[in-house]
């Protein structure tokens, strides 16, 4: 037996007990007379001391060659401690050690095994399993495993079933890149890693399955972010015989039970915005709604007067930033050179003050009296002592901006709380985008989405315009889950496809095993998919979802540890017939 105990574990009712421990040395304090070692595993950490008047002498001698983790083993006896640490659970205890056997020795780790940690994030993800043993990481783990243990729970226990699906399928145009993996048995044809099982969990529909889920890895060969991973995990679901209306609910169902078990939360309904909504008052389709700075429209009282770079924008936009009004003039010119970075692109930025007694002073009193800027304080819900933030220019370029600039503010005035949850739902999605470098219209969820009934007649004539049975989940200004109602009809499905520019031959080819099942009885059906990394992250308090996951990829989608992606040799490269031109 290698231990009786964990190092969490101890307490001062096990005074007397006689213990075998085994962990990590965290640290060690040599007295000379009297030595402590801090000893760590997954469950916490226990003091041993060896003392020369009580501990033989090996054990003493073997005890002043143990360094920083170490694996080592110990037998011993739980006294209560004369100085206790009520910091820790165990600090009332310590273990006198009579037996101590190095199970292995142990280099000394590039960066510290602390909390707060000496290691930059090149070194942390090098070392990852060093990285684990720290409490941040650890826990993050920890915390992930239970929140997916109670989504598996709770889907369960509505009928839910779990049901893998293939990971090595077909590429697609649509979405993301896909990465792609050589087949050796076919050779110069290739298999996509699935970017979602979409068109599995419809299969399943048909197949009858008419509840669905599965906690499952998707791949995603595109730029990374700090929300982002190339491979990242998904809480997939799918339901038949629903409407928008029962998918929302169950899943804020499953949303609200995790708020509660995790946060003590009550959240009686989750608000609903429409996508149209979201972007004119928040400039973004995944709002924070932890606070306010809402857009207020200027185009009605900033246009027409005499400001050339207002009259000719399509759109006049502004905020209120609270307390704003103290701002001195490096402050605001700080955040109109913030604006103006390339990753935000505004080209100006105007400002008004909201002094007392209704005094405002602006970047633009030239052109705008008292009157005009009250005005804009009405537009904007402006109060006294609050600055208001202006930027113009194309509707969506400029609310782009405008939620940037807000976001960042947020941040900066400590608005966007970690320990605060606001979840929303955004709904009515557009069906289509236009893409511009493809100039063509794209499905913005994806192209099994079906449109509002009452939004087909567009089609034809303004399909930029035809909303989708499409939502979002929004928790804290991240997008942790979308879905959609699914089309379930060949015709409809079809007619989708020659919308989004697919020939009939390119529809057939690539999606024509689902536009055949719907010819067997196709159930109509609906679903989402949750991001576990980004909702297990911003439930466990943050926005980085990096150490949610055990062995994640750097920014340039390499896998420091390992040192992945990496070449083959040539003989692997002959047997799967492929021929390189470029050798990396
Ligand atoms: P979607 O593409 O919106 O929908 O993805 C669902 C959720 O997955 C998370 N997510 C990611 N998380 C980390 N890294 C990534 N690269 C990444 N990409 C997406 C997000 C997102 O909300 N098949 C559809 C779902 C459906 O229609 O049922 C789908 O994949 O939290």
């Amino acid at each position: 037996m290698y231990r009786s105990e964990n190092c969490g574990a101890l307490r001062l009712a096990d005074v007397n007990k006689e213990v075998t421990l085994a962990g990590w040395v965290q640290k060690s304090r040599d007295k000379g007379f009297m030595i402590w070692v801090d000893l760590r595993d997954r469950y916490g950490i226990t003091q041993l001391i060896f003392d020369e008047s009580r501990t033989n002498t090996d054990v003493m001698q073997l005890a002043k060659s143990l360094g920083r983790e170490f694996v080592i083993q110990v037998k011993g006896t739980v006294i209560e401690r004369e100085s206790k640490n009520t910091n820790i659970p165990t600090g009332e205890i310590e273990v006198l050690v009579n037996e101590l056997t190095i199970l292995n020795e142990a280099q000394l780790p590039p960066f510290t095994i602390e909390d707060e940690t000496d290691g930059g994030e090149d070194i942390r993800m090098k070392y990852r399993y060093l990285d684990i043993r720290r409490n941040p990481v650890k826990n993050s783990l920890l915390f992930r495993h239970k929140v997916a243990q109670e989504v598996r729970n709770y889907l369960s226990n509505l009928d839910f079933c779990e049901v893998e699906t293939p990971y090595l399928i077909k590429s697609t145009p649509e979405g993301a890149r896909d990465f792609v993996v050589p087949s050796r048995m076919n050779p110069g044809q290739f298999y996509a890693l699935p970017q979602s099982p979409q068109t599995f969990k419809q299969l399943l529909m048909v197949g009858g399955m008419d509840k669905y889920f599965q906690i499952v890895k998707c791949f995603r060969d595109e730029d990374l972010r700090a929300d982002r991973q190339p491979e990242f995990t998904q809480i997939d679901c799918e339901m038949a015989f629903i409407e928008q209306e029962d998918i929302l609910n169950v899943f804020e169902g499953l949303t609200c039970h995790l708020l509660k078990k995790f946060h003590n939360l009550d959240i009686e309904k989750f608000p609903r915005m429409t996508f149209e909504e979201a972007m004119t008052t928040y400039g973004n389709d995944k709002p924070d709604i932890r606070f306010g700075m809402k857009f207020g429209e200027l185009n009605a009282v900033a246009q027409h007067k005499d400001f050339a770079v207002f009259n000719s924008a399509e759109l006049v936009v502004g905020i209120a930033v609270p307390g704003g009004a103290t701002y001195t003039r490096k402050e605001i010119d700080a955040l109109i050179e913030w604006v103006k970075r390339p990753q935000v692109g505004a080209s100006g930025m105007v400002y008004v003050k909201c002094e007392a007694n209704n005094q405002y002073k602006s970047s633009v009193d030239k052109f705008y009296d008292q009157n005009d800027l009250a005005n804009w304080a009405a537009a904007t819900n402006a109060q006294e002592g609050d600055l208001i933030l202006v930027l113009s220019g194309p509707a969506n370029k400029t609310r782009a901006q405008l939620s940037a600039l807000r976001m960042e503010l947020g941040n900066r005035l400590g608005l966007r709380k970690p320990n605060e949850f606001a979840p929303l739902w955004v709904v009515d999605f557009p069906l289509l985008e236009w893409d511009e470098d493809s100039a063509r219209f794209h499905a913005m969820h994806h192209p099994f989405t079906s449109p509002k009934p009452e939004d087909m007649h567009l089609l034809d004539t303004d399909p930029g315009k035809v909303r989708a049975n499409a939502y979002d989940l929004v928790l804290n200004g991240n997008e942790i889950g979308g879905g959609s109602i699914r089309i379930h009809d060949k015709e409809m499905q079809a007619l989708m496809f020659k919308h989004l520019g697919f020939t009939q031959e390119q529809a057939q080819e690539q999606f024509g095993f689902l536009m055949n099942a719907f010819q067997f009885g196709a159930p109509p059906h609906g679903g989402l998919a949750f991001g576990l990394d980004r909702l297990t992250a911003i439930l466990g308090g943050q926005e980085t979802i990096r150490d949610f996951i055990a062995f994640p990829k750097n920014n340039s989608g390499r896998d420091v540890m390992i040192d992945a992606p990496a070449t083959i040799d040539d003989a692997q490269l002959n047997e799967l017939s492929i021929m390189l031109n470029v050798k990396a």
